[in-house]
């Protein structure tokens, strides 16, 4: 690339290419590390920054910093300090800098950040549809030792243009991920803190278990990602379980062990008839994770492959969590222990391939587990 002049036809062809790439990436930081690799290529700069306003901290920062030899791939700039992206952000304007320690509009900030030596720079804003600035595109830099020229400003307003919907649209959907995984954990929390010291723990052991289950059984990384949010919720039902049963010390008899099957009951009630992916993945899991492979589970008594793939996945997540776990009325098994139950279990409670999956994960799933065997007493 160095000191080679595109021609015109390749940086077409890059365009293109750039506009399909653009729309099939959604996730955030992915999305922009892409958009970063192809603005220095296109335009064949040293280093590219694609600056995103951070409100909660008051700052400009880039996640993504391109540049061979970068010592840091994120920087942050404060919102309004003398920085060339403040000054874009504020003006709105292209800024294009040809001999960067001799303008006044350059600042040495991200240099000091940076330890590199700028020479030459252009920035761009990034626009939101209403016009609204919601980021900086800025090039420092250029290959060849050149300045920056009209058709490069018109190039990187063009790619700031492609970019910011699909930026701004991946922003919004990042947030919104990550306010329902939010919400599903508080609201797993709430159900099983009545009757676990270590709710957050269990938690994350089922979530982990399952979702590493779910990858050793192929399962693509965004439906195990599904299983990962659901399996949280599968317990919700316990809510509706009155604390003398769930925190009943010793053994449950008979007919305290009726009513508490009834929370997979409770729980398909609460979790039922949502659009929601996630909520309809939850649904199944709170309903059906006691079924067992032989049908001689609760509450339906579902068989083999009609109990729901999501449920036999959590069934064996959550059992043997709760074998190592200390519970009111148990104490905690070791992992070799419960390893080998489930493994026994396979078959009769458990689907055989879910256990396969188990036993090929197992070296990962019991991570989580080691540091939590002393608890034991
Ligand atoms: P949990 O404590 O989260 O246990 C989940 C499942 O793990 C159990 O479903 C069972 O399949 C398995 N499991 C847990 N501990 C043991 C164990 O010591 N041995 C064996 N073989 N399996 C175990 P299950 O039995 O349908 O129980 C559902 C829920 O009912 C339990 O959730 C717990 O909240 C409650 N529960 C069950 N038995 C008792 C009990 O004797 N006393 C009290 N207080 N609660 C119980
Ligand atoms: C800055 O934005 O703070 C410095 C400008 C630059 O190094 O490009
Ligand atoms: C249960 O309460 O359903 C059993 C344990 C669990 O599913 O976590
Ligand atoms: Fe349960």
């Amino acid at each position: 690339m160095k000191n080679k002049k595109l021609t015109a036809q390749t940086q077409l062809d890059m365009l293109v290419d750039f506009g399909r790439q653009l729309s099939s990436e959604t996730h955030f930081d992915k999305l922009l590390a892409l958009t970063a690799k192809q603005i220095s290529k296109i335009i064949g700069a040293r280093h590219c920054f694609i600056f995103i306003k951070d409100e909660k901290h008051g700052e400009w920062c880039s996640k993504i910093a391109r540049g061979k030899g970068l010592k840091y791939t994120e920087v942050h700039l404060p919102a309004e300090g003398d920085s060339i992206a403040a000054l874009v952000a504020r003006t709105g304007e292209t800024v294009n800098i040809i001999d960067a320690y001799n303008d006044p509009r350059f600042a040495k900030g991200l240099d000091l950040i940076t330890g590199f030596k700028t020479e030459t720079v252009l920035a761009v804003p990034l626009l939101n549809k209403e016009g609204r600035v919601i980021g900086v595109f800025q090039l420092n830099n250029k290959e060849n030792g050149a300045a920056f020229d009209k058709n490069d400003e018109g190039l990187l307003r063009l790619l700031s243009n492609l970019a910011s919907g699909n930026i701004e649209i991946a922003a919004l959907y990042e947030d919104v991920k990550l306010s329902n995984t939010e919400i599903i954990y508080r609201l797993a929390i709430t159900s099983e803190f009545r009757d676990q010291n270590d709710t957050k723990i269990h938690l994350r052991n089922i979530a982990g278990n399952s979702y590493r289950i779910a990858r050793a059984m192929g399962l693509g990384e965004q439906a195990a990602e599904v299983i990962k949010d659901a399996s949280l919720l599968h317990d919700i039902g316990k809510v509706a379980i009155p604390d003398y049963i769930l925190l009943k010390p010793g053994k449950l008899s008979e007919e305290e062990y009726e009513l508490m099957k009834a929370h997979t009951f409770y729980g398909g009630k609460i979790l039922q008839g949502s659009k929601s992916k996630v909520l309809r993945t939850a649904h199944k899991m709170s309903l059906y994770h006691h079924e067992r492979w032989d049908g001689s589970g609760y509450p339906a008594g579902l068989k083999g492959e009609a109990i729901p793939l999501e449920a036999r996945i959590v069934a064996a997540a959550d059992v043997f969590d709760a074998l190592c776990m200390r519970r009111v009325y148990k104490n905690s098994w070791k992992i070799s222990e419960a390893y080998k139950y489930m493994l026994e279990r396979s078959g009769k409670d458990f689907d055989p391939k879910v256990i396969e999956a188990f036993k090929a994960a197992f070296n990962q799933i019991k991570m989580s587990y080691i540091g939590a065997e002393p608890r034991r007493q």
